[in-house]
């Protein structure tokens, strides 16, 4: 048994880390030895365990592969100078996982139990997280319902999950966002703000239409008029604008993002201008057109701050300024990076050191 909870180990016999390539790590192609694992049946989570990764065996009227029942958050651990493994924000995981768990009919997770069981996870799988510049052990926390049945109502069993991935960029390199103004990410009322699998299924469509023509990415605009821009596929998105960072206010058409609301607070503290407001497409065009738009990021977990170097729409593309000259993302991410690395003071108590 390990940690304050009642977990049992099931240790591997052998670790695979001899095939995880440190020099060579691009995101989530390989997965840590163990995964935390929790059953909830009959109002209460049990059977935890700590096990080898590995495939589940799911019944084929599984409700979530049918109905998508399902809820994940994106977290990343860090290697400190003194081998300490920091965490960044994992309380904000848990709670946001919390309120996805309300939206989709799911029992929540408590953030004590979050946090207990990835520690213990963390601390057996800690040659795992990588210490390169750039790098870092992403973390995957999922629930989903696991009754066997395909009528339509929530599951009465789940299953909690934890496993980890060694990573380095999502996007290696700078990206092309095409803004969206026909399909639709989230509509008010429904789950957009909830971290949940459909979200993610419902942008594969208009994703791919959007590589065909060579972007990497969309911009989503809001669903009722497509004027205003909302975030991007798979991260929230910002703006500079003359000396002000501008993003969308968070609502229930966006993902309230730990590291959108960790780059807001770091701009302001390094005294730069900070507008969360509407934006509408036209005035992201007149911008680029005129110039006053002088850098656009996705800021997530997976991308941490994302460059775009080019924006289309409605079949224009519109360079930014060279991300060569760039002042203001850089700064962020250098301040979000020392901080994640224990570099520097953790003046917001934002690391989690495992212990
Ligand atoms: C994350 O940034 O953690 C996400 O969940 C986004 C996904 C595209 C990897």
């Amino acid at each position: 048994m390990v940690g304050t909870l009642d977990i049992a180990l099931d240790k591997v016999a052998q670790s695979r880390i001899s095939e995880f390539d440190e020099n060579n790590i691009q995101f989530a192609k390989v997965y840590s030895d163990h995964m935390f694992e929790a059953h909830y049946r009959n109002g209460h989570w049990e059977d935890m365990v700590i096990k080898p990764y590995g495939d589940l065996s799911i019944s084929p009227a599984n409700t979530t592969l049918h109905y998508g029942q399902s809820i994940f958050e994106g977290l990343k651990a860090y290697k400190a100078d003194n081998g300490d493994i920091l965490v960044f924000r994992p309380q904000a995981n848990a709670q946001r996982m919390i309120k996805s768990a309300e939206r989709m009919c799911i029992p929540a997770v408590s953030e004590e139990m979050f946090m207990s069981t990835l520690n213990e996870l963390l601390k057996i799988d800690s040659d795992w997280v990588p210490s390169k510049p750039g790098t870092s052990l992403y973390i995957r926390p999922i629930t989903f319902g696991l009754d066997p049945f395909i009528g339509i109502r929530p599951s009465d069993e789940y299953m909690f999950l934890i496993f980890t991935s060694p990573v380095g960029g999502y996007y290696s390199e700078p990206i092309s966002v095409k803004v969206e103004t026909h399909y639709t990410r989230a509509a008010p009322g429904g789950v957009g703000a909830a971290k949940t699998a459909g979200n993610y299924a419902a942008a594969l469509y208009p994703a791919l239409q959007a590589q065909k023509s060579g972007y990497s990415q969309l911009i989503w605009t809001d669903g009722l008029t497509h004027e205003y821009v909302e975030e991007s596929g798979t991260m929230n998105i910002a703006f500079i604008i003359d000396d002000t960072l501008v993003t969308a206010p968070t609502s229930d058409t966006i993902l309230h993002g730990i590291t959108r609301d960790s780059v807001l607070t770091l701009a302001q503290d390094l005294g730069i201008n900070v507008e969360e407001r509407r934006l509408s497409v036209k005035e992201l065009i007149e911008g680029l057109n005129s110039g006053r738009v002088k850098e656009a990021f996705g800021i997530g977990t997976a991308a941490t701050i994302a460059p775009i170097k080019l924006i289309g729409h409605e079949g224009s593309d519109y360079d930014l300024p060279s991300i060569d000259n760039w002042e203001f993302a850089p700064k962020i991410l250098k301040a979000l990076d020392e901080i994640k690395t224990g570099k520097v003071e953790d003046k917001f108590n934002w690391v989690y050191r495992v212990r």
